[in-house]
């Protein structure tokens, strides 16, 4: 489904692109997309003449300062904010101008997505909130139950299956939220600041979680944060300043990043 896709869009959008000495093909094209809020007083632009672009196998991160549009920006790859200007391509499928069912859709079988706030179900345990992220991925019961509960141990709460979500810390219900989004191993991983609430070894193990997803099933992620310490997990960072992505479709060097971090 996704190879057909990539004959519907511009060749350097969805068609492979020479990365070096492997042709990758694209999982994420951002073009030119803008953002502005209308306000009461005055249209706040948030987003400005973003382009950005992920390789299918990457793990890419999003950094930079508070307010800068992180969070704006990757509602709007994952089509759950429209742009005021811009296009997205998802594996060559341009979804900005999808329809809300057929965005909806294509958000269901492509993307496992996680937002900084969580959003459990506060009346479902965290096997069942990690079930649900199956049960809306069409699998049965039964396997749901057993795959739920294998993410639930990958990610340390094995034993803390039965707890109702008021019943697990700040960082735990992230680590909950964390195995819904990867249920049923969608090809796209979206996260806004996975690790905010988790101190640095469950960070490290949420990351490198992803990470391995990423590189022994061919998947791709995209993730923002304001934590050093995960990095180096990153094969690509980009930053986002006032709403404008710099040093964009290049590597910036960690040690650059962490003094800007330690300054800031
Ligand atoms: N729905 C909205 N309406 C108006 N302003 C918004 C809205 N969402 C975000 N903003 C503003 O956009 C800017 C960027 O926000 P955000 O994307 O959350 O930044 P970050 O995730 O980098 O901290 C902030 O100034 C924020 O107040
Ligand atoms: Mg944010």
């Amino acid at each position: 489904m996704i190879g057909s896709a990539l004959h519907s869009v511009p060749m350097d959008l969805g068609d492979a692109q020479e990365n070096g000495s492997s042709r990758k093909r694209v999982a994420i094209a951002a073009r030119g997309i803008e953002m502005v809020f209308n306000s009461k007083t005055h249209p706040f632009r948030v987003l400005q003449a973003i382009d950005l672009t992920v390789f299918e196998g990457e793990l890419q991160m999003v950094v930079g300062p508070s307010g800068a549009g992180k969070t704006t920006l990757l509602l709007i790859l994952s089509g759950l904010l429209t742009p005021t200007r811009g296009k997205v391509y998802l594996f060559g499928k341009e979804i900005v101008g999808m329809d809300r069912e057929e965005r909806t859709q294509f958000r269901r079988h492509h993307l496992g997505i996680l937002f900084e706030e969580g959003n459990l179900f506060r009346s479902l345990t965290a096997l069942e909130n990690v079930e649900l992220g199956f049960a809306l991925k069409g699998f049965r019961p039964s396997s749901a139950r057993r795959q739920a509960r294998h993410l639930l141990e990958s990610v340390g709460l094995g034993d803390r299956a039965n707890h109702l979500p008021r019943y697990l810390s700040g960082g735990e219900q992230q680590r909950v939220a964390m195995a819904r989004a990867l249920a049923g191993n969608p090809p796209l991983i979206v996260a806004d600041e996975p690790t905010s609430a988790l101190d640095s070894q469950n960070g490290r193990v949420v990351v490198s979680l992803l990470r391995d997803l990423v590189k022994q099933q061919g998947c791709t992620a995209i993730l923002t944060t304001h934590d050093p310490r995960i990095l180096g997990f990153a094969d690509r960072i980009v930053e986002v300043e006032d709403g404008v992505l710099i040093q964009a479709e290049s590597q910036t060097p960690i040690d650059k990043l962490n003094r800007s971090f330690r300054t800031s």
